[in-house]
């Protein structure tokens, strides 16, 4: 198969722990159907948890490893994907200096992400340059590739406008270097944690990929419900009820009908309804585990694959850069 000819996406995830159900069914999914029809490059972003875990980066390392595994356990491919670690190509880096020449301030302060992760993370010191230039590296490792398109949720939708915009500022200065990267945006189905809030390792809510079964029955039997439904006599409403998000992502029709029929009518129970729901999700996620766990046993393994995925990568970001050198006069 000759990856060439197929249109190219780009995209990362932060190293910041293991992957959880939102992270699968909000893009793993996505990118590992996308293999099927797009040359793909998937990038553990480490550089980028840096800009906000610059004070303790002790965790960065094991958790570019667990989110790999996730990756594979969930079918990304590294004989079809180019999977590879941010600051092994060190392009990025350097292309990221580059863009912030030509960047106004201005265009990233505006950046909606920037402020609101600001406030959300009270507890860190985030009026740093680097946090500031986070969606010039998020363009720099777009555009070192050349993507036409980039597989990202709502939240991200700006940062890929961002890029744009830098795109055509440098094409305008420098002659025709890159293409405007196109976003793809990735239907989000809801999926919420056991508490009810979105579903964020952050909330302590969060059922995790490399999770048991032992772990994930006990943690969706704990799962809040539709709040109306006090008595196993009350009926309830699926539509207000978390567990029923997670049946609409995880369980068949079949399913669904049975839990839709049983709670409106009061005939099954929440405990019942959520034993059914765990089924399902173990069936989706067990052998993802068996998987990882086969993977992690041998944990040169996965250092082998993003090593080699990051020199085939750095091949690319190489040749842009040198294509860069020349439109930007430095060429020597
Ligand atoms: N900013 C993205 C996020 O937080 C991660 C990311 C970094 C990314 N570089 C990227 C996503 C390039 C898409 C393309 O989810
Ligand atoms: Fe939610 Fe199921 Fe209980 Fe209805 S029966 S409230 S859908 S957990």
């Amino acid at each position: 198969m000759d990856n060439t000819a197929r249109p190219r996406v780009l995209s990362g995830m932060r190293p910041t722990g293991p992957l959880h159900l939102g992270h699968l069914t909000g893009a793993l999914d996505n990118w590992v159907r996308l293999q099927d029809t797009y040359d793909c490059f998937y990038s553990v972003v480490d550089y980028h948890a840096l800009t906000t875990d610059y004070e303790d980066p002790s965790a960065i390392r094991e958790n570019v490893i667990e989110v790999t595994l996730d990756w594979l356990a969930a079918g990304i491919d590294p004989a079809r994907s180019c999977v590879f670690i941010q600051s092994l190509v060190p392009e990025h880096a350097e292309l990221h200096l580059l863009l912030s020449m030509t960047t106004p301030v201005a265009w990233l302060e505006r950046v909606p992400t920037y402020k609101d992760v600001q406030a959300n993370l009270e507890n860190r010191d985030l009026a740093t340059y680097g946090f500031l230039g986070y969606p010039l590296l998020q363009t720099a490792d777009i555009i070192i590739y050349k993507a036409n398109a980039v597989p990202v949720g709502e939240d991200q939708a700006p940062h890929i406008e961002l890029s744009r915009e830098i795109v055509r500022r440098f094409n305008n200065f420098y002659g025709p270097v890159f293409p405007e990267p196109q976003t793809l945006l990735t239907p989000t189905p809801r999926t919420p944690g056991t508490d009810g809030r979105k579903m964020s390792k952050s909330y302590n809510n969060s059922i995790y990929l490399k999770d048991t079964e032992v772990q994930v029955r006990a943690k969706l039997k704990t799962m809040v419900t539709d709040p109306a439904r006090q008595r196993r006599t009350d009926k309830g409403d699926p539509a207000k009820c978390p567990v029923f998000d997670l049946h609409k992502a995880f369980s068949t029709q079949e399913t669904r009908d049975w839990a839709t029929q049983g709670c409106t009518t009061a005939s099954i129970g929440c405990i019942e309804c959520k034993a059914k729901l765990a089924d399902h999700v173990l069936a989706r996620i067990e052998p993802m585990r068996h998987k990882r766990e086969e993977l992690a046993a041998r944990p040169d393994t996965v250092m082998d694959i993003l090593r080699e995925g990051s020199s085939r990568a750095r091949v690319v970001a190489k040749d842009t850069i040198q294509e860069v050198h020349r439109a930007m006069k430095i060429a020597y």
